[in-house]
Protein backbone atom coordinates (compact mmCIF):
# COMPACT_ATOMS: atom_id res chain seq x y z
CA UNK A 1 0.00 0.00 0.00
CA UNK A 2 1.62 3.29 -1.06
CA UNK A 3 2.30 5.57 2.27
CA UNK A 4 0.10 8.30 1.20
CA UNK A 5 -2.75 5.32 1.63
CA UNK A 6 -1.76 4.67 5.22
CA UNK A 7 -1.75 8.57 6.52
CA UNK A 8 -5.22 8.79 4.57
CA UNK A 9 -6.65 5.63 6.18
CA UNK A 10 -4.84 6.94 9.96
CA UNK A 11 -6.31 10.50 9.71
CA UNK A 12 -9.91 9.03 8.95
CA UNK A 13 -9.91 6.89 12.16
CA UNK A 14 -8.28 10.06 13.91
CA UNK A 15 -11.57 11.85 12.67
CA UNK A 16 -13.82 9.12 13.34
CA UNK A 17 -12.20 8.86 17.12
CA UNK A 18 -12.76 12.80 17.61
CA UNK A 19 -16.61 12.60 16.24
CA UNK A 20 -17.29 9.23 18.78
CA UNK A 21 -16.04 11.68 21.91
CA UNK A 22 -19.20 13.07 22.86
CA UNK A 23 -21.14 9.49 22.23
CA UNK A 24 -18.28 7.91 24.26
CA UNK A 25 -18.33 10.14 27.01
CA UNK A 26 -22.19 9.80 28.16
CA UNK A 27 -21.84 5.97 28.04
CA UNK A 28 -19.39 6.68 30.28
CA UNK A 29 -21.44 9.16 32.33
CA UNK A 30 -24.30 6.80 32.29
CA UNK A 31 -21.96 3.80 33.35
CA UNK A 32 -20.01 6.27 36.11
CA UNK A 33 -21.72 9.60 37.14
CA UNK A 34 -21.35 10.40 40.67
CA UNK A 35 -24.11 9.97 42.57
CA UNK A 36 -24.31 13.85 44.00
CA UNK A 37 -27.43 16.00 45.92
CA UNK A 38 -28.45 17.79 43.73
CA UNK A 39 -28.23 15.45 40.64
CA UNK A 40 -31.42 13.79 40.06
CA UNK A 41 -31.43 10.03 39.67
CA UNK A 42 -31.14 9.09 35.55
CA UNK A 43 -34.86 9.75 34.17
CA UNK A 44 -36.05 12.13 37.38
CA UNK A 45 -36.84 15.63 36.51
CA UNK A 46 -34.85 18.53 36.56
CA UNK A 47 -35.10 21.54 39.36
CA UNK A 48 -33.68 24.38 38.06
CA UNK A 49 -33.75 25.99 41.52
CA UNK A 50 -31.82 22.98 42.59
CA UNK A 51 -28.97 23.36 39.91
CA UNK A 52 -29.15 26.87 40.28
CA UNK A 53 -28.30 26.58 43.98
CA UNK A 54 -25.62 23.62 43.72
CA UNK A 55 -23.84 25.91 40.73
CA UNK A 56 -23.83 28.86 43.18
CA UNK A 57 -22.36 27.12 45.97
CA UNK A 58 -19.51 25.04 43.80
CA UNK A 59 -18.01 28.24 43.10
CA UNK A 60 -14.76 28.43 44.42
CA UNK A 61 -15.93 25.45 46.78
CA UNK A 62 -15.49 21.63 46.48
CA UNK A 63 -18.54 18.89 46.24
CA UNK A 64 -17.62 17.70 49.24
CA UNK A 65 -18.05 20.67 51.25
CA UNK A 66 -21.07 21.81 49.36
CA UNK A 67 -23.37 18.73 50.11
CA UNK A 68 -24.68 19.23 53.79
CA UNK A 69 -24.80 23.21 52.95
CA UNK A 70 -27.11 21.85 49.63
CA UNK A 71 -28.90 19.44 51.89
CA UNK A 72 -29.89 22.34 54.77
CA UNK A 73 -30.86 25.19 52.49
CA UNK A 74 -33.28 22.71 50.40
CA UNK A 75 -34.76 21.40 53.64
CA UNK A 76 -34.93 25.12 55.40
CA UNK A 77 -35.98 26.62 51.29
CA UNK A 78 -37.49 23.98 49.39
CA UNK A 79 -38.56 26.44 46.44
CA UNK A 80 -37.04 29.69 44.86
CA UNK A 81 -40.26 31.46 46.50
CA UNK A 82 -39.01 30.35 50.05
CA UNK A 83 -35.57 31.94 49.49
CA UNK A 84 -36.91 34.74 48.27
CA UNK A 85 -38.96 35.23 50.91
CA UNK A 86 -36.04 34.49 53.81
CA UNK A 87 -33.92 37.37 55.09
CA UNK A 88 -31.05 38.04 53.99
CA UNK A 89 -29.58 38.03 56.87
CA UNK A 90 -31.00 34.01 57.79
CA UNK A 91 -29.42 33.12 54.64
CA UNK A 92 -26.37 34.44 55.64
CA UNK A 93 -26.12 32.69 58.90
CA UNK A 94 -27.16 29.70 56.76
CA UNK A 95 -23.95 30.05 54.27
CA UNK A 96 -21.60 30.64 57.75
CA UNK A 97 -18.85 28.53 56.80
CA UNK A 98 -18.74 28.22 53.05
CA UNK A 99 -17.02 31.52 52.17
CA UNK A 100 -17.19 33.62 49.49
CA UNK A 101 -20.01 35.45 51.25
CA UNK A 102 -20.79 37.86 48.55
CA UNK A 103 -22.12 34.51 47.18
CA UNK A 104 -25.08 34.37 49.40
CA UNK A 105 -25.77 38.27 49.36
CA UNK A 106 -26.25 37.18 45.62
CA UNK A 107 -28.35 33.92 46.30
CA UNK A 108 -30.80 36.04 48.19
CA UNK A 109 -31.00 38.97 45.59
CA UNK A 110 -31.00 36.49 42.63
CA UNK A 111 -34.12 34.52 44.63
CA UNK A 112 -35.85 38.19 44.83
CA UNK A 113 -35.08 39.06 41.63
CA UNK A 114 -36.98 35.83 40.00
CA UNK A 115 -39.93 36.40 42.18
CA UNK A 116 -39.59 39.94 41.94
CA UNK A 117 -38.79 40.01 37.44
CA UNK A 118 -39.54 36.35 36.42
CA UNK A 119 -42.49 35.31 37.91
CA UNK A 120 -40.88 32.95 40.18
CA UNK A 121 -39.41 30.54 37.36
CA UNK A 122 -35.55 31.10 36.43
CA UNK A 123 -35.11 32.63 32.40
CA UNK A 124 -34.43 29.58 30.22
CA UNK A 125 -31.25 31.24 28.21
CA UNK A 126 -27.59 31.79 28.62
CA UNK A 127 -28.39 35.68 28.35
CA UNK A 128 -31.70 35.63 30.72
CA UNK A 129 -29.56 34.23 33.55
CA UNK A 130 -26.37 35.91 32.77
CA UNK A 131 -28.87 39.33 33.72
CA UNK A 132 -29.25 37.71 37.81
CA UNK A 133 -27.40 38.76 40.45
CA UNK A 134 -24.47 36.47 41.03
CA UNK A 135 -24.76 34.44 37.94
CA UNK A 136 -21.76 34.97 35.91
CA UNK A 137 -20.61 33.53 32.00
CA UNK A 138 -20.02 30.07 33.51
CA UNK A 139 -22.86 29.87 35.86
CA UNK A 140 -25.16 31.40 33.23
CA UNK A 141 -23.85 28.26 31.05
CA UNK A 142 -23.76 25.68 33.61
CA UNK A 143 -27.53 26.27 34.61
CA UNK A 144 -28.89 26.88 31.18
CA UNK A 145 -27.02 23.25 30.11
CA UNK A 146 -28.11 21.51 32.64
CA UNK A 147 -31.34 22.32 33.90
CA UNK A 148 -32.50 24.02 30.32
CA UNK A 149 -30.31 21.57 27.91
CA UNK A 150 -29.77 24.41 25.67
CA UNK A 151 -26.19 23.88 24.04
CA UNK A 152 -23.70 25.61 26.04
CA UNK A 153 -20.31 24.01 27.57
CA UNK A 154 -19.44 24.99 31.03
CA UNK A 155 -15.64 24.92 31.22
CA UNK A 156 -14.70 24.86 35.00
CA UNK A 157 -11.02 23.84 35.95
CA UNK A 158 -11.75 19.89 35.62
CA UNK A 159 -13.23 20.63 32.14
CA UNK A 160 -10.04 23.02 31.56
CA UNK A 161 -7.53 20.08 32.70
CA UNK A 162 -9.18 17.23 30.71
CA UNK A 163 -9.60 19.66 27.37
CA UNK A 164 -6.00 20.81 27.95
CA UNK A 165 -4.35 17.35 28.01
CA UNK A 166 -6.99 15.69 25.63
CA UNK A 167 -5.53 18.49 22.71
CA UNK A 168 -2.40 19.33 24.26
CA UNK A 169 -3.06 22.81 24.72
CA UNK A 170 0.16 24.04 24.96
CA UNK A 171 -0.96 28.02 25.86
CA UNK A 172 -0.44 28.70 29.36
CA UNK A 173 -3.86 29.66 31.29
CA UNK A 174 -5.61 32.24 31.88
CA UNK A 175 -4.69 33.48 28.10
CA UNK A 176 -5.86 29.53 26.96
CA UNK A 177 -9.26 29.83 27.91
CA UNK A 178 -10.82 30.81 24.42
CA UNK A 179 -9.29 28.07 22.63
CA UNK A 180 -10.11 25.61 25.61
CA UNK A 181 -13.61 26.87 25.43
CA UNK A 182 -13.79 26.21 21.93
CA UNK A 183 -12.29 23.16 21.94
CA UNK A 184 -14.19 22.02 24.84
CA UNK A 185 -17.99 22.92 22.70
CA UNK A 186 -16.81 20.51 20.02
CA UNK A 187 -17.70 17.53 23.05
CA UNK A 188 -20.44 18.74 23.55
CA UNK A 189 -23.06 15.61 21.69
CA UNK A 190 -26.04 16.55 19.63
CA UNK A 191 -28.45 16.06 22.74
CA UNK A 192 -28.01 16.21 26.75
CA UNK A 193 -25.58 19.11 26.62
CA UNK A 194 -25.90 18.89 30.92
CA UNK A 195 -24.80 15.74 31.07
CA UNK A 196 -22.03 15.98 28.10
CA UNK A 197 -20.68 19.08 30.78
CA UNK A 198 -20.97 16.86 34.13
CA UNK A 199 -19.51 14.12 32.08
CA UNK A 200 -16.59 15.92 31.71
CA UNK A 201 -16.65 17.66 35.37
CA UNK A 202 -16.57 13.94 36.54
CA UNK A 203 -14.05 12.87 34.60
CA UNK A 204 -11.93 15.25 35.65
CA UNK A 205 -12.64 14.81 39.22
CA UNK A 206 -12.04 10.98 39.47
CA UNK A 207 -10.00 9.61 36.41
CA UNK A 208 -8.18 13.04 34.90
CA UNK A 209 -7.18 14.17 38.10
CA UNK A 210 -4.02 16.68 38.56
CA UNK A 211 -1.72 13.97 40.12
CA UNK A 212 -0.99 10.59 39.22
CA UNK A 213 -4.56 10.49 36.39
CA UNK A 214 -5.89 6.52 35.38
CA UNK A 215 -5.60 7.09 31.88
CA UNK A 216 -6.06 3.57 31.55
CA UNK A 217 -9.39 4.13 32.87
CA UNK A 218 -11.00 6.94 30.81
CA UNK A 219 -13.14 6.06 27.85
CA UNK A 220 -11.06 8.93 25.53
CA UNK A 221 -7.93 7.84 26.00
CA UNK A 222 -7.35 7.00 22.77
CA UNK A 223 -6.85 10.13 21.49
CA UNK A 224 -5.23 12.09 24.19
CA UNK A 225 -2.14 13.85 23.03
CA UNK A 226 -0.98 14.42 26.19
CA UNK A 227 -1.06 10.74 26.96
CA UNK A 228 0.83 9.77 24.00
CA UNK A 229 3.43 12.07 24.36
CA UNK A 230 3.38 10.99 28.25
CA UNK A 231 3.39 14.60 29.78
CA UNK A 232 -0.25 14.28 30.81
CA UNK A 233 0.22 15.61 34.91
CA UNK A 234 2.12 18.76 32.79
CA UNK A 235 -1.14 19.80 31.89
CA UNK A 236 -2.86 23.09 31.82
CA UNK A 237 -0.07 24.80 31.53
CA UNK A 238 -0.22 28.02 33.87
CA UNK A 239 1.19 31.42 33.95
CA UNK A 240 2.98 31.40 37.44
CA UNK A 241 0.65 32.88 39.88
CA UNK A 242 0.40 36.47 41.76
CA UNK A 243 0.07 36.25 45.20
CA UNK A 244 -0.97 39.45 46.99
CA UNK A 245 1.54 40.45 49.75
CA UNK A 246 1.00 38.87 53.67
CA UNK A 247 -1.10 41.31 55.64
CA UNK A 248 -1.36 41.31 58.98
CA UNK A 249 -3.06 42.75 62.20
CA UNK A 250 -5.27 42.06 65.50
CA UNK A 251 -7.86 40.36 66.58
CA UNK A 252 -9.75 41.06 69.84
CA UNK A 253 -11.16 38.36 72.24
CA UNK A 254 -12.87 40.18 74.87
CA UNK A 255 -15.68 38.19 77.55
CA UNK A 256 -17.86 38.78 79.84
CA UNK A 257 -18.41 35.91 82.03
CA UNK A 258 -19.64 33.48 79.20
CA UNK A 259 -20.52 36.20 76.10
CA UNK A 260 -18.44 37.21 73.81
CA UNK A 261 -18.05 41.06 72.05
CA UNK A 262 -18.59 41.11 68.47
CA UNK A 263 -19.59 43.34 65.38
CA UNK A 264 -21.06 43.06 62.31
CA UNK A 265 -18.85 44.14 59.33
CA UNK A 266 -19.82 46.84 56.58
CA UNK A 267 -22.45 45.33 53.77
CA UNK A 268 -20.15 45.75 51.24
CA UNK A 269 -16.74 44.41 50.98
CA UNK A 270 -14.56 41.76 52.01
CA UNK A 271 -16.81 39.56 54.70
CA UNK A 272 -19.78 42.04 54.17
CA UNK A 273 -22.04 41.77 56.50
CA UNK A 274 -20.53 39.04 58.53
CA UNK A 275 -19.63 38.69 62.37
CA UNK A 276 -16.47 39.36 63.54
CA UNK A 277 -14.64 40.25 66.58
CA UNK A 278 -12.96 43.90 66.85
CA UNK A 279 -10.00 43.52 64.88
CA UNK A 280 -7.55 46.17 63.65
CA UNK A 281 -6.53 47.31 59.93
CA UNK A 282 -4.57 44.45 58.13
CA UNK A 283 -1.97 45.97 56.73
CA UNK A 284 1.40 45.10 54.61
CA UNK A 285 3.44 46.92 57.16
CA UNK A 286 2.24 45.95 60.17
CA UNK A 287 2.66 47.65 63.94
CA UNK A 288 2.05 46.33 66.85
CA UNK A 289 1.79 49.15 68.61
CA UNK A 290 -0.63 50.90 66.11
CA UNK A 291 -2.82 47.73 66.18
CA UNK A 292 -2.84 47.51 69.77
CA UNK A 293 -4.25 51.29 69.83
CA UNK A 294 -7.32 50.03 68.02
CA UNK A 295 -8.41 47.75 70.33
CA UNK A 296 -12.15 48.29 71.38
CA UNK A 297 -12.31 51.06 74.01
CA UNK A 298 -13.16 49.34 77.11
CA UNK A 299 -12.39 51.30 80.78
CA UNK A 300 -12.22 48.10 82.83
CA UNK A 301 -9.33 47.05 80.39
CA UNK A 302 -5.82 47.92 82.15
CA UNK A 303 -3.73 45.30 80.00
CA UNK A 304 -4.48 43.01 77.12
CA UNK A 305 -2.89 40.07 77.06
CA UNK A 306 -1.55 38.54 74.08
CA UNK A 307 -1.96 35.15 73.12
CA UNK A 308 0.87 33.19 71.70
CA UNK A 309 1.06 32.20 68.04
CA UNK A 310 -0.58 33.41 65.19
CA UNK A 311 -4.32 32.98 63.16
CA UNK A 312 -3.45 32.55 59.67
CA UNK A 313 -5.99 32.81 56.96
CA UNK A 314 -5.69 32.50 52.72
CA UNK A 315 -7.96 35.24 51.18
CA UNK A 316 -8.22 35.33 47.39
CA UNK A 317 -5.98 37.84 47.17
CA UNK A 318 -3.63 38.04 50.12
CA UNK A 319 -2.86 35.73 53.14
CA UNK A 320 -3.71 36.98 56.44
CA UNK A 321 -1.87 36.75 59.73
CA UNK A 322 -3.95 37.64 62.88
CA UNK A 323 -2.06 38.36 66.46
CA UNK A 324 -4.89 37.76 68.77
CA UNK A 325 -5.83 39.86 72.16
CA UNK A 326 -7.81 38.14 75.19
CA UNK A 327 -9.66 40.73 77.91
CA UNK A 328 -12.15 39.80 80.45
CA UNK A 329 -14.53 42.16 81.56
CA UNK A 330 -17.07 42.49 84.54
CA UNK A 331 -20.71 42.14 84.17
CA UNK A 332 -22.45 44.43 83.08
CA UNK A 333 -19.31 45.93 81.11
CA UNK A 334 -21.28 48.23 78.34
CA UNK A 335 -20.24 46.99 74.95
CA UNK A 336 -18.58 50.00 73.07
CA UNK A 337 -20.79 51.81 70.22
CA UNK A 338 -21.37 49.31 67.22
CA UNK A 339 -20.63 46.44 69.18
CA UNK A 340 -22.78 43.75 71.08
CA UNK A 341 -22.21 41.05 73.24
CA UNK A 342 -23.51 37.63 72.31
CA UNK A 343 -23.61 34.21 74.33
CA UNK A 344 -20.57 32.23 73.01
CA UNK A 345 -23.36 29.06 73.16
CA UNK A 346 -25.16 30.79 70.73
CA UNK A 347 -21.90 31.61 68.03
CA UNK A 348 -23.59 29.14 65.86
CA UNK A 349 -26.23 31.13 64.97
CA UNK A 350 -24.36 34.01 63.74
CA UNK A 351 -22.97 34.48 60.42
CA UNK A 352 -19.46 33.95 61.42
CA UNK A 353 -16.83 33.64 58.52
CA UNK A 354 -14.44 30.76 58.94
CA UNK A 355 -11.46 33.30 59.51
CA UNK A 356 -13.52 34.35 62.63
CA UNK A 357 -13.90 30.50 63.81
CA UNK A 358 -10.50 30.51 63.84
CA UNK A 359 -9.75 33.56 65.74
CA UNK A 360 -12.37 32.52 68.54
CA UNK A 361 -11.02 29.33 68.86
CA UNK A 362 -7.69 30.51 69.53
CA UNK A 363 -8.46 33.11 71.58
CA UNK A 364 -10.68 30.62 73.93
CA UNK A 365 -8.64 28.01 73.89
N1 LIG B 1 -18.96 21.54 39.72
C1 LIG B 1 -19.72 22.56 39.30
N2 LIG B 1 -20.91 22.12 38.85
C2 LIG B 1 -20.90 20.78 39.02
C3 LIG B 1 -21.83 19.75 38.74
N3 LIG B 1 -23.02 20.04 38.23
N4 LIG B 1 -21.46 18.47 38.99
C4 LIG B 1 -20.25 18.23 39.51
N5 LIG B 1 -19.34 19.13 39.81
C5 LIG B 1 -19.66 20.41 39.56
Amino acid sequence: MPASTVIKARKTKAAFAAADRPAQLLAWYDRHRRKLPWRPLPGGTIDPYRVWLSEIMLQQTTVQAVGPYFEKFLARWPTVADLGAASQDDVLRMWAGLGYYSRARNLHACAVAVLRDHGGAFPDTEAGLRSLPGIGPYTASAIAAIAFARQCMPVDGNIERVVSRLYAVEEALPRAKPQIQALATTLLGPKRAGDSAQALMDLGSTICTPKKPACALCPINDGCAARRRGDQETFPRKAPKKTGLLRRGAAFVVTRGEELLVRTRAEKGLLGGMTEVPVSDWLAGHDDKAALAQAPALKSVARWHRKVGVVSHVFTHFPLELVVYTAQVPARSRAPDGMRWVPVATLHDEALPNLMRKVIAHGLG
